[in-house]
């Protein structure tokens, strides 16, 4: 196995493991699905390196979804995620924020394909189960958002050669 990079974000190291963000939204848990949703990224191979329950509010929700500033849903998506506390991951693992992305499937659970998250449990456009940063940029921005450093854990590289090839990591 290749030696793990201390610093998981080295820019030039190629076969670095990336850290995203997701929010298992407050649907989620009020249709009791919280383990559930952990699971499906448990078993893709996912380590969760940080994990914990928030209240989100008008300023983090206003800095989360800046980009839908004027959109005439942001009232309600903001309301939406404010009706119970979300559970706030951080995901680790090669090419970690694509992988989550497929994963999680198109925003609107009506068009997402079956077998991601949001074709196989929700029916919204809205109400679609998960968060999960959209690129490596926005996902250094979010886990910094909803996240202090010491919530995040040096998972080590003990499964590592469980997850991937010798070449992988
Ligand atoms: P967006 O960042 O475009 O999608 P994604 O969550 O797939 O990255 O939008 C953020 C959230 O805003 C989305 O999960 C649900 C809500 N939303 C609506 O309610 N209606 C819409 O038409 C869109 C595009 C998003």
């Amino acid at each position: 196995m290749g030696m793990l990079c201390p610093n998981l974000r080295h820019k030039t190291d190629k076969r670095m493991l990336e850290r995203t963000l997701v929010l298992l939204k407050p649907c989620t848990l009020e249709r009791a699905l919280a383990g559930e949703i952990i699971g499906r990224f448990e078993r893709k191979g996912l380590r969760i390196a940080g994990m914990k329950m928030m209240q989100l509010d008008d300023e983090i929700l206003d800095a989360h979804y800046a980009h839908l500033k004027g959109k005439p849903f942001f009232g309600i998506l903001k309301a939406s995620m404010m009706t119970s506390p979300v559970v706030a991951m951080c995901l680790e693992g090669v090419d970690a924020v694509a992988v989550v992305r497929g994963i999680t499937g198109d925003t609107n659970g009506r068009k997402a394909a079956p077998g991601t998250i949001r074709g196989d449990y929700c029916m919204s456009n809205q109400q679609n189960i998960v968060h999960a940063s959209d690129s490596p940029e926005a996902a250094e921005a979010e886990l910094k958002r909803f996240f202090c450093p010491e919530e995040i854990f040096d998972l080590g590289d003990t499964n590592l050669a469980r997850l991937y090839a010798a070449d992988e990591v």
